[in-house]
Parts: structure tokens; sequence; C-alpha cells
């Protein structure tokens, strides 16, 4: 499985992999074919920049012209694992994969399947989530046949750990900007960082549609309450209070609950889990899953 990947790769073409967060659609940062392909499948405008997977430090640093201490330290806490930094880009990475944007996501991922392929093939992979473009992401190789069907050779690599896509944080000299929250939050952020003058917050990226008012979708309506209505025609999705275990489920629900016999989707959602430090990434994505919101409506 991993010769094959290895071979698609080095011969420009794109491959869907598994990684800790969600199943990626990845190919070489220096094939432009790859790259094109990769839009092109996701049906995903030139505008929403690609993270780059990498093994490590070591493979990360050319790909920056401001690798700094913070950047060193987030890693070593970090990686790999679940959280991108975006930093100045160095000239090597093509305007293609940043979408024009002078800065450039990177990212180790936590899956050996993920880094023997990146380190077989020696190669940088630029791999957004493998789902049509404002879809539900795959954290299964079903969920991505259902996508592409036998149009992508798929690595199967079971169901993914964590279950939402990573904390994308700008690094800067004196701050960190959380745009896009995971499973990583601002906690555990500022405790890795030794300079405590450097301030984290959240600041939705307005250049990465990521941060879109829409994603994540599933084609029937999705209204977030906080208790259970127990009408008919309607699957229903308790959230549960282990935000690991919610995060790992919530994109094979949203599918699950899309396929089955009823009109409408139900996500029950216990009130004080709003103002959890550890379910900003899991809201985030509800959010922008969500058509209504018995909450705020
Ligand atoms: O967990 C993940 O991050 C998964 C797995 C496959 O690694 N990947 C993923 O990629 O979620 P994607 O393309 O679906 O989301 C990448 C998002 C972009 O939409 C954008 O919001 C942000 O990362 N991003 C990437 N490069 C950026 C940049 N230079 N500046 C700001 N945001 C950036
Ligand atoms: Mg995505």
């Amino acid at each position: 499985m991993i010769n094959k990947a290895k071979e698609l790769i080095l011969n420009e073409d794109i491959v869907a992999i598994p990684t800790e967060t969600v199943y990626g659609l990845a190919g070489s940062i220096y094939s432009a074919v790859a790259v094109e392909k990769i839009f092109k499948t996701k049906e995903r405008p030139f505008f929403d920049p690609l993270i780059v997977h990498v093994t490590g430090v070591e493979m990360a640093k050319p790909l920056t012209t401001n690798w700094n201490q913070t950047c060193d330290e987030l890693a070593k806490a970090f990686w790999p694992g679940p959280l991108t930094l975006v930093l100045p880009k160095d000239e090597s990475v093509s305007d293609m994969i940043t979408s024009g944007l002078p800065s450039v996501g990177i990212r180790c991922p936590n899956h050996p399947i993920a880094l023997e392929i990146i380190k077989s093939t020696n190669t940088p992979l630029a791999a957004p989530s493998a789902n049509k473009f404002t879809k539900t992401s795959p954290t299964s190789k079903e969920h991505v046949y259902a996508e592409f069907g036998d149009d992508i050779y798929i690595i199967d690599g079971g169901q993914c750990d964590i279950g939402i896509e990573s904390t994308v944080i700008g690094v800067f000299d004196n701050e960190i900007k959380i745009y896009r929250p995971g499973m990583i939050n601002s906690c555990e952020i500022k405790e890795a960082i030794t300079d405590k003058n450097i301030k984290v917050s959240y600041q939705e990226s307005p250049v990465s549609p990521g941060a879109l008012k829409h994603h994540y979708m599933p084609k029937k309506k999705v209204t977030l309450l906080k208790e259970a209505s127990n009408l008919p025609n309607v699957s229903t999705w308790i959230v549960p209070k282990s935000p690991q275990i919610a995060a790992r489920e919530l994109y094979s629900r949203l599918r699950m609950m899309d396929e089955e016999n009823t009109e409408e989707i139900h996500i029950v959602l216990d009130e004080n889990f709003k103002s959890q430090e550890t379910f900003k990434g899991i809201l985030n994505r509800l959010d922008k899953a969500k058509t209504f919101d018995h909450y705020f409506v």
C-alpha cells in the first residue's frame, strides 16, 4: 500500500492518506500537476491555501524564513500531532499551495502511515482534507470513497483518532493567532511556550475559507438544541461529555444521520460545554455545520 502511494506521488499523482485528524488528499508540494489535481478533485477554489505535511522540524525549517524559538517549543510539545503552524513562506514553496499568501501552513501528522509516506518519498506533502469543498471531512476510508469513488487511490488507516482537523495558528514574534480551533487549545499552547509575553488569541483567518460560515455541511437541515425534541423523522445525536469522544464521533455521526431515513438532524449540546476551552474546536465545527441554532435564534 505504501509502495503504491509512493509510486503515485513520485509520478505527480495524488493519494488519499489517513492522518490522526482526518483523511487528507496528498500530493508532492514540488509538483504543480499534483497540486492542481488536488484543487480540481476537491472542487476547491484556488484562494484556499493547502497545509504542507512534514516528518518533523528538520523538514519544516527550509519551508519558512522565520522558524523561531516559539516554533521549536510548539513542535517539541505537539509534533507529531494536530497543530498547524502558519509561518512566512520560503520562496521554494509555490504560490499555488499558499494561494498567493506570503505564509505557509506546516504540520507533522501523528500517524505512522502518513509519516512513512512522507519519509519514503522524501517530499513534503500538500494535503487538504479529502472531501469536496464545504462538505464534511472524512474520518474513515469509507467516507473518502463516498466522496471520490474509484477516482482516487485510498490508503486504509482505519478510523481517525482525533476526528476533527488540526488547530491552525499564525506564529509571530510577539503573538500567536488561532485561525482555526482544534483539539489543541489556547491553554495548552500558552503552557508550551516559555516566553509568557507572547499573547495567544482566537482570530478566525479572514483569508482562510476554513473560516467560511458554511462548511462541513450535511445535506439535511441541522439544528443545535439544548434538549432532545423527540419529534418524528429526526435523527438525533447527543454530544458526549468527553471532548475527545465527541470529536472522534462528530463527522461519522453527521454522515450517518445524513444517510438515515429521516428528514432532519438534531444535535443536542449540553449548555455547559459552551464555555469549555476543550470544546472550542467541536463547537466551531458544529457552528458551521448547522442550519439553525436554538441557542442563538
Ligand atoms: O488536520 C488537518 O489540518 C487536515 C489533515 C489532512 O492534515 N487538513 C486540513 O486541510 O484540514 P484543509 O485544507 O481542509 O484546511 C486547511 C486550512 C485552510 O482552509 C486554511 O483555513 C488554513 O488551513 N490555512 C492553510 N494555510 C494557511 C495560511 N497560509 N494562512 C492562513 N490559513 C491557512
Ligand atoms: Mg477541509
